[in-house]
Formats: C-alpha cells, sequence, structure tokens
C-alpha cells in the first residue's frame, strides 16, 4: 500500500522549536518524530510514502534519503502550502496505484497506536471514498466532532461547538479511494476538514467512520510534544523505530548523567547532553548538548540544543530555544518560552523549589 503523510505545516504552535526544524523532524524519544510513523506504517503494510512537503522541505529528504525504516521515500513539494486537502491532491502526482487502490493519508503530527489494517479491511468492505480513523475523547468542544450512523457511515463533519452532537473527533488518518484523491481540486488551497470532507458527504459519497480508542495524541503544542516523548520513552506507546528499551529514561550516546542526578519519568537525554550531581530531571526533553547544572529541577519541559539550565534554576512546563541559557535561580513555568540564544542573567533572590 502506499501513503502520503502530510508534513508542510510551519508548526506555529511548537515556535520556537520549530524554527530550526520542522515539527515532523523534532527529535522525540531518541529520534525525529516521523521515525515513529514511519515504522508504525510499515508494520501496517505501507511500502511506499510520498511526503507532502512545503516549510522547510529539503529537510525531510536530507533526513531520511529515498528509503527508511523498510519504507520507499519520495517527496513532492509545495512553492506556497496548499492546505491539507491541496497537499493531498498536489502529492498524489507522484502515486503509483491504481485509480481504485486505498491510499492511507497520515498527517505528520499524530503519535496513533490504531489499528491500521482494521481501517483500511472497513475501508475495503465498505466499497468507501475516504474511511476516517476517528477517537473518542473527553472534552470533543476542543474539536470539530464527527457524528456516524449505526452502519458507521459519516453523517456530518461539523465545526467545534460548545455542545458536540459525540465525543467522537477526526483522528487525522485516513483511507482515500485514489480516484476520490482527484475529486480536490488541483492547484488549489483545500483543506481536507473543511472543505473535502463535508462536500463528500453531501455530495453522497460513502465516507466511512473507523472508530478506534487506543493511544492517540495530537503532538501539535508544546504540552502534548512533551507527553509524545515521555509516553514513547515509557513504553505507553510501542514503537520499533525508539534506540532503546522503554524505560524511565532514555540516555542516547555520548550524553552524562551524574549518578547524582535523578533523571526519569520518560525523560530522553540527548547527545552529548549533561545532568550534573542533585539535578532532577522529570518527564522531560533534553535535546543534543543540553546542559542542566547541579540543583536545578527540569520537569513536562524542552531543553532546546546546547541550551544551558544554571544551578538551582527551576523550568516547568517550559520551552528553551536552541542555546537559550537560564542563569541560575530563575524559575520559569506554565509554557513560558525563551527564544533561540536568549540568555536569562541569574536571578539574585532564590526561589524554593517547590513554591
Ligand atoms: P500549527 O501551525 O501549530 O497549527 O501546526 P501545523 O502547521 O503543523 O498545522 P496542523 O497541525 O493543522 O497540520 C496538520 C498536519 O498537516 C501537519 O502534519 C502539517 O505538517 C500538515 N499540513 C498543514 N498544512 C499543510 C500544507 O499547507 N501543506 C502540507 N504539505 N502539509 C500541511
Amino acid at each position: 500500500m502506499e501513503a502520503i503523510l502530510l508534513v508542510g505545516g510551519q508548526g506555529t504552535r511548537l515556535r520556537p522549536l520549530t524554527i530550526s526544524t520542522p515539527k515532523p523532524l523534532l527529535p522525540t524519544a531518541g529520534v525525529a518524530f516521523l521515525a515513529h510513523q514511519l515504522a508504525r506504517a510499515q508494520a501496517a503494510g505501507v511500502d511506499r510514502i510520498v511526503f507532502a512537503t512545503s516549510y522547510r522541505a529539503e529537510m525531510f529528504e536530507a533526513a531520511f534519503g529515498t528509503h527508511a525504516h523498510g519504507v520507499d521515500l519520495a517527496y513532492v513539494s509545495e512553492a506556497e502550502p496548499l492546505g491539507t486537502g491541496g497537499a493531498i491532491r498536489n502529492a498524489a502526482r507522484a502515486l503509483t496505484c491504481d485509480p481504485d487502490e486505498p491510499v492511507l493519508i497520515l498527517n505528520g503530527d499524530i503519535l496513533s497506536g490504531h489499528d491500521v489494517t482494521a481501517q483500511v479491511a472497513l475501508h475495503e468492505k465498505s466499497s468507501a471514498a475516504v474511511t476516517l480513523h476517528l477517537t473518542r475523547v473527553e472534552d470533543p468542544s476542543r474539536f470539530g466532532c464527527v457524528p456516524t450512523d449505526p452502519d458507521g457511515r459519516v453523517a456530518a463533519f461539523l465545526e467545534k461547538t460548545p455542545h458536540p452532537v459525540t465525543d467522537q473527533i477526526n483522528a487525522g488518518c485516513y483511507v482515500f479511494r485514489r480516484s476520490a484523491i482527484d475529486t480536490i481540486p488541483e492547484h488549489e488551497v483545500v483543506s481536507v476538514e473543511r472543505e473535502t470532507f463535508p462536500s463528500l458527504i453531501s455530495s453522497g459519497a460513502v465516507v466511512m467512520g473507523y472508530v478506534e480508542t487506543a493511544y492517540w495524541l495530537d503532538v501539535g503544542t508544546p504540552q502534548a510534544f512533551v507527553q509524545g516523548s515521555r509516553d514513547l520513552v515509557l513504553g505507553k506507546i510501542a514503537s520499533s523505530a525508539m534506540p532503546g528499551e522503554p524505560g524511565e529514561r532514555l540516555t542516547l550516546h555520548g550524553a552524562i548523567v551524574s549518578p547524582g542526578a535523578v533523571v526519569r519519568g520518560g525523560t530522553t537525554v540527548g547527545r552529548g547532553a549533561e545532568v550534573e550531581p542533585g539535578a532532577t530531571v522529570i518527564g522531560s526533553v533534553l535535546q543534543d548538548g543540553a546542559f542542566v547544572a547541579e540543583g536545578a529541577t527540569v520537569r513536562d519541559s524542552v531543553v532546546g540544543r546546547g541550551a544551558r539550565v544554571g544551578a538551582g534554576a527551576v523550568l516547568d512546563g517550559v520551552i528553551l530555544g536552541d542555546g537559550a541559557m537560564v542563569g541560575p535561580g530563575n524559575e520559569l513555568r506554565d509554557g513560558l518560552r525563551l527564544w533561540p540564544g536568549i540568555a536569562l542573567p541569574p536571578t539574585a533572590v532564590r526561589f524554593s523549589t517547590d513554591a
């Protein structure tokens, strides 16, 4: 089976990490996020993937070449981003399959443990134009929702509302009949969620919902990105692409973790990164060359490449851009992001770490 992977977005919600690296290439549990998706796609029977690129397009081929994780790879770039639907249509130029064959479409920022083979089987059995993976969430008011009829056919594609009619939401993994992709207008900006799916449904095409509530996470926000990495390291979702066994932490080549430091909760310690004695790092991502000084506490945070956390500083739910420096004694919390290269001087007042 062939697949299209949508990886052209700017990843604005994950800035400043995405200034230098597109979201799908951010190191996640020791490898580029996409490596986990490639490995899972291969396990589901995908043997060729077309990357639909736009933002920092050249970095994808440089990272993966023409074959990786058992899958052949091709690249189609948009000069201007065409939106999710326009990107699928544009990338379909590079598909080789017949019009009736299924094509898997994956958002490049979803970590999902659902059974893709079962989704494709439902698609084939229903002779559907498109079959969407739908998951269930506790608070569907944060998403558009997707009600289905008793036969599993998608009844509507509804915008976000405070009173959703179902807890089923679009999980960002679709099976398209190849010929259904050709119904998307060419060379135009098109949203698959706002335009393609509603118009297929109103034209009477069979659009099926494959509902499965396996592990599912959209890693598009800083908090979710850190959670995805943590869950992979802890083994809450299995990935054959992870360079190590699941456990409390993943320590990459050349990293130095002092025996006097506490590093756990699914933390990744990148290549050449260092954690000094008395430091505590929990559920975080320390990218390559990051440094956490003695007595510092880092929790649920990303410390970018070569960034430094000074002695006794506290980071909780924070993103430090590449090369940023937090001077000793600073306390940063709750979604704060420091841009690459910014240096915070030491604070005169030392804050308590459990304040
Ligand atoms: P934000 O800017 O933070 O919203 O992130 P994003 O740019 O990744 O957008 P979003 O999360 O809505 O995108 C979902 C998926 O579609 C991601 O994998 C994006 O890379 C991809 N995507 C979004 N827009 C485009 C586009 O215009 N072209 C291509 N090729 N992919 C896109």
